[in-house]
């Protein structure tokens, strides 16, 4: 017999099926008991009344823990009360196993013991929602690029040096090769990809031993990063907008449930289209002095800056030529201003900050190998990307986009520890 789901159960109204999951509550009135069983894609009302199921099955349900596991058989009916929609009147009962005590109860527990059983706390409702938002946007951000012509190229998490700047590296040892560092980013693999195949992105693991314990950050993340030959500055801000709209509008269409579950308020959500707004970092610079905050051109912003100058958008905005002494060695300087780097950031609403950090790159050999030397890197372990600025060098850009942070603003959570299975953080590296 084919398994019914609960998500599919409009199919099966008044036929009679079983389900297989998990005793997510229990409650009776009277001669009526209620089992409110999950399996994983839903929940459903179990509903039993004395006299009508057998004595034995009526009392097979007082053994019944929270999240013992069974197999529940019954007719399907509909009913707009029930969470769901549809409710079972139950004929038969399959125990699996009893549970044992289970130590998340409908009372309020704290996060860091929630934390502590982050396996057991992915059986909750709310994190289940965010699990299928998480997956959600994954889904649209591959669909986006497949759609497009891009090609998925994987890019090794062991590197031999830094991309993003040497103070967040994790080392390990590598046999006789010395140290191998866990990747910040796949971006100039990346590169290598769009010489070779024009469009590519690149999606996987990513690793920053940043000491940042803030609601942002996490030593282990997942990045995409497209990256497309001949693209420049205002091709990269124009894919970034289609690609967040179509993102936003993935997870509006197909998990209305899970984001009313969040009791997320979607109207910024609503917002996210193109054209979104672009300022450069010095009018960025302009609103935080003219909302009175201190800040003095040339600095990186921080956390609170970032807040800041997204109030006065009701979308995201995009942050352009940013100062190149605070960015990376690749970046390309602006023609038009040399102390200006052509980079953009995508700062997204409601304070959730930084979501997308790209540039259009340094195309040119000289000018590469002056930047390195700058930011004092080993130029031997960046021969092989020089070699993509002595073969058939062209214009291109690309970005990256921190999907937990991007599942954080969209679910609307107060820390992006909710949004990843097993979240890494400093403090962090269990279960
Ligand atoms: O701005 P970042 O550092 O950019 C890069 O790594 C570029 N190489 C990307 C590229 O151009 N291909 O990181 C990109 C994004 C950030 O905007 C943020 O969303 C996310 O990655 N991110 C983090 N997310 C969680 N925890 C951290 N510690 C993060 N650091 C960056
Ligand atoms: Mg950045």
């Amino acid at each position: 017999m084919a398994r019914v789901y609960i998500e599919d159960l409009r199919n099966h109204v008044g036929e009679e099926v079983t389900i297989h999951g998990w005793v997510y509550n229990k409650r009776s009135s009277g001669k009526v008991r209620f089992l409110v069983v999950r399996d994983g894609t839903g929940i459903l009302q179990c509903v039993m009344v004395k006299g009508v199921v057998s004595e034995e099955v009526f009392n097979h349900s007082d053994a019944l823990t929270q999240e013992s596991s069974l197999a529940v058989t019954g007719k399907v009916k509909k009913d707009d009360r029930a969470p769901g929609g549809y409710e079972m009147e139950l004929s038969n009962i399959r125990i699996y196993q009893i549970a044992r005590d289970y130590p998340i109860t409908p009372k309020e527990h704290g996060t860091d013991f929630l934390m502590d059983i982050r396996h057991l706390w992915l059986r909750s409702a709310r994190q289940h929602a965010i699990l299928r938002v998480r997956h959600e946007i994954i889904k649209s951000i591959r669909e986006f690029f497949d759609n497009r012509g891009f090609t998925l190229l994987d890019a090794p998490i062991f590197t031999p040096a830094a991309c993003e700047g040497t103070s967040t590296l994790f080392e390990t040892e590598y046999f006789d090769l010395g140290k191998a560092y866990l990747t910040q980013s796949g971006q100039l693999y990346g590169e290598a990809g769009a010489m070779a195949l024009g469009k590519v992105y690149v999606f996987g693991p990513t690793f920053r031993a940043e000491k940042s314990k803030t609601r942002r950050h996490l030593t282990e993340f997942w990045m995409v990063e497209p990256e497309v030959a001949f693209n420049d500055l205002n091709d990269n801000m124009e894919l970034a907008e289609e690609f967040l709209e179509h993102i936003v509008s993935s997870v509006l269409k197909n998990r209305p449930k899970e984001l009313l579950a969040l009791e997320r308020n979607t109207a910024f959500l609503e917002n996210v289209k193109k054209p979104l707004p672009k300022i450069s970092y010095s009018e960025a610079v302009e609103i935080l002095k003219k909302k009175g905050h201190a800040f003095e051109w040339g600095n990186d912003f921080g956390g609170t800056d970032e807040t800041v100058i997204s109030e006065e958008f009701d979308r995201p905005v995009i942050v352009h030529r940013y100062p190149s002494q605070i960015k990376a060695f690749y970046m390309k300087r602006d023609p038009q201003n040399k102390d200006l780097a052509l980079a953009m950031d995508v700062l997204a609403p409601e304070g959730y900050g930084e979501i997308i950090g790209g540039s259009q790159r340094e195309d040119d050999y000289d000018m590469l190998v002056q930047r390195i030397k700058e930011h004092d890197l080993p130029q031997s372990a960046f021969e092989w990307y020089l070699d993509l600025r002595r073969y058939g060098s062209v214009p291109h850009a690309g970005f990256g986009l921190g999907v937990e942070r991007t599942v954080s603003w969209i679910c609307g959570l107060e820390h992006v520890r909710e949004t990843i299975p097993f979240p890494r953080m400093i403090y962090r590296l269990t279960p």
